[in-house]
């Protein structure tokens, strides 16, 4: 389908982008709930005269250590002489992702093998900090996104390469007003990890793309192939998000009943819950934490948590046991606010699912 809706969104976040860069972004929210769709909107409608953006949909690469990121950023052009050459040349795109085109950070294949070699980082971030200087002198805002930010989790150097490339962020923000640094994520216990590792109190802000509310969910139903009059029914399944009403329209045309389809969706639900209790019947569950800690989680305490939710929308992070909670984010079955601190199931499917489960007695 065409994008839908999301004006108000896009709305906020061009007006922020249109100020001068202050702090680093955090884009989050529950997981599918269209942010990547979202951010590949804003910047294919931002105004090419005025912003050049940097995509990087980080499920693409593997990133560990330092090499990884030199080749992440940057891409080596022929005959590049270097920065001066770097506007009649930053437009040749390198990547396509989602419709969009993705550039990287141009560099003469001398500098590249100088600096991928010198196991440096601090090379590296002089020089996009030159060639971001270079395009602001030249009325062209940059804008460094990084997508799907999780995946930069267990990135290793020296321990301290995710520390040193949010300072450098901070810097490019904060300091030196250079460049909009986004950072896109629905694994908000990364996001609270990056945040303590790198210091970041008062470095950044925090944009939550959530799932639709009732009025805009009616309007993207009456916007899809399904049959009429059916909305309420539908909603009390799929709540707001975006990807589930995508996959019943899906269904729907394929020739499914759309009940059917429905209690399908929600019988695969159940059965990844009734998957994860499983598991405490033949092996010891652990979590790990993002500091390494590791904690034995019990069965007893994963059913109270999903308990609390029977009847209850959202709870408080403080309310609950610490690892058991965290196990529960972990696993995508709650969505945790690091703003609000608040949890609640990922999705209305999933709460649906708790429900389901008859935890006190019958099913399990
Ligand atoms: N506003 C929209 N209009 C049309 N399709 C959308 C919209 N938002 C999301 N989608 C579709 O819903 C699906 C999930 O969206 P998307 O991948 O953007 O979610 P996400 O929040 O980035 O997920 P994740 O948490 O996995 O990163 C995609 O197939 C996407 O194309
Ligand atoms: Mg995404």
């Amino acid at each position: 389908m065409e994008f839908f809706d999301r004006d108000s969104e896009i709305a906020y976040m061009k007006r922020i982008l249109e100020q001068y860069p202050r702090r680093i972004i955090f884009v989050y929210g529950p997981i599918n709930s269209g942010k990547t769709a979202l951010i590949v909107e804003l910047l294919n409608r931002l105004d090419k005269e005025k912003f050049l953006p940097f995509y990087f949909n980080l499920r693409e690469f593997q990133l560990s250590k330092y090499e990884d990121f030199v080749d992440l950023f940057f891409m080596v052009k022929n005959g590049f002489k270097g920065l001066l050459e770097s506007l009649k040349l930053h437009s040749t795109p390198s990547v396509t992702f989602a419709g969009i085109v993705t550039i990287k950070i141009p560099i003469s294949k001398e500098d590249f093998s100088l600096i991928r070699s010198s196991n440096r980082p601090e090379d590296a971030f002089s020089y996009i900090k030159a060639y971001f200087v270079h395009l602001v002198s030249h009325g062209l805002r940059p804008i460094l996104v990084l997508d799907e930010l999780q995946m930069m989790r267990g990135v290793k150097y020296n321990g301290l390469l995710l520390d040193q490339l949010f300072n450098f962020f901070v810097s490019l923000t904060k300091e030196t007003h250079l460049a909009h640094v986004v950072a896109v994520t629905s694994d908000c216990l990364f996001i609270e990890h990056v945040y303590g590792v790198a210091r970041l109190e008062g470095r950044v802000e925090y944009i939550k793309i959530d799932d639709l509310d009732k009025d805009r969910a009616r309007e993207l139903y009456e916007n899809l192939e399904l049959p009429k009059g059916r909305f309420e029914f539908v909603w009390g399944y799929l709540g707001g998000k975006i990807n589930d009403y995508l996959a019943l329209e899906m269904e729907y045309r394929a020739g499914m009943e759309i009940d059917v389809a429905l209690e399908r969706m929600l019988r695969d639900e159940m059965n990844r819950l009734l998957y994860l209790l499983m598991q405490f019947s033949y092996k010891e569950v652990r979590y790990v934490d993002e500091d390494g800690s590791e904690y034995r989680i019990e069965e007893e305490r994963v059913k109270e948590t999903l308990k609390f939710f029977v009847e209850k929308e959202e709870g408080d992070v403080i309310d609950f046991d610490f690892a058991t909670l965290r196990y529960l984010i972990k696993e995508n079955i709650l969505f945790f606010d690091p703003v609000e601190g608040i949890v609640r199931p990922q999705s209305r499917l999933v709460h649906r699912a708790i429900k389901d489960l008859k935890l006190d007695g019958g099913q399990i």
